[in-house]
């Protein structure tokens, strides 16, 4: 998948907060440290450093989505990345998101306050979840 394919389907799935640029997607693909998972209409990107992997962000385009795709993506990354222990940050306002996350076993361990901006000056809390994967 390009970094243009990429940018696309993020900017259709993330509606709420700014998509991230095709240049944005090729400066996090260059890094050593970072690792893309695909399916048809979807990606996972996480980033695996010293034992800890961080999903960096998981999206499925709007017309693919409460088709199993998401949970393609994460079972994918989960079984592939050499990491002791997995973190996400997910906003606490992402109903779909969270559930995804609980049923792949993460759990919460902390709240970032008002941490994602949203439209006309509102905030929503960041959740971050945790996972042992070995
Ligand atoms: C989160 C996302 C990747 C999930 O992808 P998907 O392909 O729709 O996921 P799946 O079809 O595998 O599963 C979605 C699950 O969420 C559930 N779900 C969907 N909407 C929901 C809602 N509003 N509240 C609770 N659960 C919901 C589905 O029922 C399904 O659960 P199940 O497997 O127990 O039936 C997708 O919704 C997306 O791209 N969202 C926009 C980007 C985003 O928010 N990314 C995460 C940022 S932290």
């Amino acid at each position: 998948m390009t970094p243009n394919e990429l940018s696309e389907i993020h900017s259709a799935a993330f509606t709420m907060s700014r998509p991230w640029s095709a240049q944005e997607f090729e400066d996090l693909l260059r890094n050593k440290h970072t690792h893309l998972f695909t399916c048809p209409q979807g990606f996972a990107l996480v980033q695996v450093i010293a034992g800890e992997a961080e999903l960096l962000t998981i999206a499925v385009h709007p017309d693919a989505q409460g088709k199993g795709a998401g949970g393609t993506l994460m079972s994918k990354w989960m079984s592939s990345v050499d990491a002791d222990e997995a973190f996400l940050e997910v906003a606490s306002e992402n109903d779909a998101a969270k559930h995804l996350y609980t049923v792949h076993g993460f759990a919460e361990v902390a709240r970032r306050s008002a941490y994602y901006a949203r439209d006309l000056g509102d905030s929503v809390d960041a959740i971050v979840m945790r996972i042992a994967l070995k």
